[in-house]
């Protein structure tokens, strides 16, 4: 009989998604193998099972395609994250599950394409006996075991161009503008991008911020003739000795909902300087549309690996790009302990070195 690949996308979706399905599927077909897509995350796998033949048709645009032709979930049955870095176990009777779906499919192997979340989830499913090898997708970037997760590079391109249009208006209306982009409680999409775009402040989660630091910096420029300045917060950036600011209420057993920050530091600027200050947020642009050229490249390696790790029989291990090559570490290395920004490192000190204001 043929070997068949399940492959499952969960947690929030990114841009890069399907060209990692189209990977995958690809590669297997190279071997002779078939794919199966589960369609809505690991819920898919459980009775009644729900799922799309990945046939060599199937795979026409996926590369350029945005979210997952799979659908996914951040929440329901599977839902692994309960709160700032902390997980829950899965019941047996799921794994159980999914291991019957498995079997109703003819699936030998699944590919688990997730966060820290969804990989969290397979890890325990790798420790059920379930064969599962993961591959790293958000746009935060903030998984350990590799350099970059896909999506990442899609989303900085997003913020790099929201920051380059708000140069423009910022400049034409002498205005400082406060952008506020997502990465929960890594800065990576804000340092890359406010580095990218040429901020003049970039507010992060690893460095607790003052306003005063802030102020100084808009005054630094008003004093050099410049009457606009452009801010880079991160969601959950947060003030020395503040706590994260959250939107809407915090759901039982689900990530806080982080979002507001750059109205609160629109409006605390505005106060302090007396300039005319306007706060804007990225929101899901970031996690919409088609992946750039790098993300691209870098699904389809991660892709092609996954089905190599198969192969090999490789379980339990999740594809990464360690030093100069794609590689793969076990899944347990990656999740469970988010990858930060150190504040010391040479991003930080990139833009502290070309006088850009880290707030504090
Ligand atoms: O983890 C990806 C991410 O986009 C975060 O940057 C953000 O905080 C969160 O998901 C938003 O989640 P939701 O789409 O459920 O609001």
């Amino acid at each position: 009989m043929k070997k068949r690949i399940g492959i499952v996308t969960g947690g929030g979706d990114c841009p890069g998604l399907n060209a990692v399905i189209r990977a995958v599927a690809k590669a297997a077909a190279q071997r002779e193998w078939e794919c199966v897509g589960i369609l809505g995350g690991y819920e898919g796998l459980l009775e009644p099972t729900h799922s799309l033949p990945l046939d060599y048709h199937a795979l026409s645009g996926l590369l350029t395609r945005g979210g997952t032709i799979l659908g996914t979930a951040n929440r329901g049955k599977f839902a692994s994250k309960t709160g700032h870095g902390d997980s829950r176990q899965l019941p047996t009777e799921l794994c159980e599950g999914v291991q019957a779906g498995m079997e109703r499919l003819g699936i030998s192997a699944l590919v688990s394409i997730g966060g820290d979340g969804s990989l969290t989830i397979a890890q325990q499913m790798h420790e059920f006996g379930i064969p599962v090898v993961g591959v790293p997708k958000t746009i935060d970037n903030d998984l350990e075991g590799t350099l970059f997760t896909f999506g990442f590079d899609s989303a900085v391109a997003c913020a790099t161009d929201a920051l380059d249009r708000l140069h423009t208006t910022a400049e034409s209306h002498n205005r400082v503008m406060v952008l506020e982009v997502m990465g929960r409680y890594a800065g990576w999409i804000a340092l890359f991008a406010g580095i990218a775009g040429g901020a003049d402040v970039i507010l992060l989660p690893e460095i607790p911020f003052t306003y005063d630091s802030i102020c100084a910096k808009i005054r630094e420029r008003e004093d050099r003739g410049k009457h606009f300045t452009i801010i880079v917060v991160a969601e959950g950036a947060r003030e020395k000795d503040g706590g994260f600011v959250t939107s809407g209420g915090q759901e039982a057993n689900r990530e806080a909902r982080l979002g507001g920050i750059a109205a609160v530091v629109a409006s605390q600027v505005e106060k302090r300087t007396g300039k005319e200050t306007r706060a804007c947020v990225l929101g899901h642009l970031q996690r919409g549309g088609s992946p750039t050229p790098f993300d691209r490249a870098l699904c389809s390696s991660f892709g092609a690996h996954a089905v190599e790790l198969v192969a090999e029989g490789k379980f339990g291990r999740m594809v990464g790009w360690l030093g100069t090559q794609i590689s793969d570490v076990n899944i347990s290395e990656a999740v469970g302990r988010l990858k930060t920004v150190p504040p010391d490192g040479s991003l930080p000190s990139t833009a502290r070195a070309l006088g850009i204001s880290l707030g504090d």
